[in-house]
């Protein structure tokens, strides 16, 4: 098994079936009351180089119940802000902590935190990936739909940003039909793309966000500018324009349908008030499922 959890295409299907389902069973033990400090002890160290409320909150009280201890570190507050090498950083952390979180910009610094580290590295958000959130938003559908991947469709309606990079690595990863909808200028990471076709993945392009929606199963969207983005905030909306989810487009999917979103979400802009509101949204049990899943991923690395 893998060291760190930095990109879900490094993972096999069996590795990650597998914490799908310690997170079922930790998620029943919290619901239930029950202990499962399967991390006494242990602490978790959180770099954030980029803003958080679910990552944050959701690892730090994940690590609490599982019996350990996080530590928030921000980049501003710490002498990674002031340019200490990471591969200095990452030796003395582990000399401390028993994992490492980090949500920051470049996946390339991650990878060689993790390659200097010799406690596991969890991937919390970088430019390229996220993917912490994705197996999240999967262990929803499985929630919602019995299953997540024979016999679904899912579309991608947006920016091709870190979300749809991770979204891409789990259809590799787990071969459900994945259909992606972005304007040309805004499509996922190339290299990502080839690497999951050369995977075997069952992914395909589409500039029309119409014939990305028409049948599917679930349907998910993100903000049109990321963080680090907020200087082409203009620009972006109006590239984005058409590529909303709204009650208009998911008259096109599955009756049945969900509708994703990881948050942060701006309303009205990638998807309407009301959609987000309505019945078939799950953006909210997504959210929830971050804290369990990234518990069962915490226990499997940290043990
Ligand atoms: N979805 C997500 O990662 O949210 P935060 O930026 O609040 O952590
Ligand atoms: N794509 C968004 C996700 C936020 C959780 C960003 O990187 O800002």
């Amino acid at each position: 098994m893998k060291k760190d959890f930095l990109s879900l295409a490094d993972w096999s299907r069996d590795d990650l079936l597998a914490i799908f389902d310690l997170t079922a069973e930790l998620k029943a033990k919290q619901k239930r009351g029950e202990e499962h400090r399967l991390l006494a002890g242990k602490t978790l160290g959180m770099i954030f180089e980029k803003s958080s409320t679910r990552t944050r909150v959701s690892f730090e009280v994940g690590m609490y119940q599982l019996g350990g201890h996080a530590l928030f570190l921000s980049s501003g507050t710490t002498q990674i802000g002031r340019g200490e090498p990471i591969k200095d950083t990452a030796r003395v952390m582990a000399r401390y902590v028993d994992g490492i979180m980090i949500r920051t910009f470049s996946q390339e610094g991650v990878e060689e935190l993790a390659r200097w580290s010799d406690v596991p590295v969890i991937n919390g958000l970088t430019d390229m990936y996220h993917p912490c959130q994705v197996m999240a938003d999967l262990f929803t559908v499985i929630e919602h739909k019995g299953e997540a991947w024979s016999g679904l469709t899912y579309c991608w309606i947006g920016d091709g940003n870190n979300m749809a990079n991770s979204w891409i690595n789990a259809a590799a990863v787990f071969g459900f039909e994945l259909k992606v909808a972005t304007p040309d200028g805004y499509r996922p990471d190339a290299r990502v793309m080839e690497r999951a076709r050369g995977m075997g993945a069952r992914i395909t392009y589409t500039a029309d966000p119409a014939e990305a929606a028409r049948g599917a199963h679930v349907l998910n969207t993100d903000v049109w500018a990321s963080m680090g983005q907020e200087a082409e905030q203009k620009e972006r909306a109006a590239a984005f324009k058409g590529y909303q989810i709204n009650s208009g487009l998911l008259k096109l999917a599955d009756p049945k349908c969900v509708v994703m979103h990881c948050l942060p979400a701006h309303r009205d802009e990638e998807i309407t008030d009301e959609v987000i509101e309505g019945p078939h949204s799950i953006v909210f049990d997504e959210a929830e499922n971050r804290l369990h899943v990234q518990k069962a991923i915490m226990a499997t690395l940290m043990r």
